[in-house]
């Protein structure tokens, strides 16, 4: 049996007449339809309803408070029934009289994924821009390079994978973004067979893409993770980024006080603007972290208020760090910016190594 996955967001126009086509299509192969559809505000979930009350081999999973096509894509297999999943786009962009083809390369010729491929010979982009073109082809390249699959269109949305296969890679899989099939080609057992059949990609019938600039980013920093993420994680590099600039508002604050209190702070209170400086860049960089580096596992409310307490914390701990190392060297002969290069870079170290741990409970 096939079971198809329609992911949805806003696609009301499109729905009715992609489910009647793929009636006819499917016709006289045993299969099942899921639109797995996240709260549209176009009320997609709704029309799709209303078409699964009509028909048997349709249902409707509407989530609330969820967004992502990856993760809707693997919440639509995991309710599946069929022994074949597959998925396309729900906008008319994916030629579905091919759903036979690959529905017969996984369950005739046991392929583990059959991919519906644009850039396979044979296959074509249609009709986009040059712009969305060229996108498309980094995205392409860097994905093959990176994550090393041998796939000429990793990033398809049009594919069909054996259920066992699925099953078997689920585990490891990441449900962020729209690059479903690059994850389970990079997590897919050493042995498993993956073929390509080309399509050409057609255009959308109404409405627009949702592959916004954050699914952009997000695919950015899965690329950098499979390629570089064991050695220096991701939110390492984003924590050193926040950091600097951290030291930014540090120096900007340390001036800004100094000036201010003018003449007094030398007299009565030298080390305000030092301090405050300090603590200028330690409320900076908890909330740049908190809404950046560490925003899968933000803080929000009452958790945000004792979070930042605790990073404070553990900042001065790095801060102290920071001293002693500095000072060491500095005493043991080292020059000034060496000295204070390293004690800063191993305080950040340290707040990083241990807020990761404490503050955001990752
Ligand atoms: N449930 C759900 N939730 N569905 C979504 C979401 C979401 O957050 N975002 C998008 N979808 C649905 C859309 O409604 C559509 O049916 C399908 O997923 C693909 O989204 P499109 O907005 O049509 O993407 P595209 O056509 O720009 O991108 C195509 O090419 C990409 C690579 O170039 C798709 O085929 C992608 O899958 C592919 O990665
Ligand atoms: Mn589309």
């Amino acid at each position: 049996m096939l079971s198809v996955v329609l992911p949805t967001y806003n696609e009301k126009e499109n729905l009715p007449e992609l489910l009647e086509k793929l009636r006819g299509i499917l016709q006289g192969l045993p299969h099942e339809v899921i639109v797995v559809d996240d709260n549209s505000p176009d009320g997609t979930w709704k029309v799709a309803q209303e078409i699964a009350a009509q028909q048997e081999n349709v249902r409707v999973i509407r989530r609330v408070g969820r967004r992502g096509l990856s993760s809707a894509v693997i919440e639509g297999f995991l309710a599946a029934k069929g022994d074949v999943l597959a998925v396309a786009d729900a906008d008319g962009q994916h030629d579905l009289s091919l759903l036979t083809k690959l529905y017969d390369a996984v369950k005739g010729a046991k392929v583990g994924i059959a991919v519906g491929s644009r850039y396979t010979e044979g296959g074509s982009v249609g009709q986009w821009d040059e712009r969305r073109h060229m996108m498309s082809r980094i995205a392409t390249s860097l994905a093959m390079r990176l994550c090393r699959v041998k796939v000429t269109d990793p990033m398809s949305g049009f594919f069909a994978v054996d259920r066992v296969a699925f099953e078997e890679i689920l585990p490891r899989l990441n449900p962020m973004g729209f690059k479903i099939l690059l994850d389970l080609l990079v997590h897919a057992p050493a042995g498993l067979t993956v073929k390509e059949v080309p399509f050409t990609f057609g255009v959308r019938t109404h409405g627009e893409s949702k592959l916004s600039r954050r699914v952009q980013v997000e695919f950015l920093e899965y690329l950098y993770d499979a390629a570089f993420g064991r050695i220096i994680p991701l939110t390492l590099v984003e924590y050193c980024v926040v950091g600097v600039l951290g030291v930014v508002v540090n120096l900007a604050a340390y001036f800004a006080i100094e000036k201010v209190m003018g003449e007094s702070s030398a007299t009565f209170l030298p080390a305000l603007p030092v301090l405050a400086g300090i603590e200028a860049a330690i409320v900076f960089n908890f909330f740049l972290n908190n809404a950046w580096t560490f925003a899968y596992a933000k803080l929000c409310g009452l958790r945000a208020v004792t979070g930042f307490m605790k990073y404070n914390i553990i900042c001065a701990f790095g801060a102290l760090a920071n001293f002693a190392v500095t000072t060491f060297l500095y005493g043991n002969g080292m020059s000034v910016i060496v000295s204070l290069a390293v004690g800063a870079f191993l305080g950040m170290i340290w707040n990083y190594t241990i807020g990761r741990l404490f503050t955001w409970n990752v």
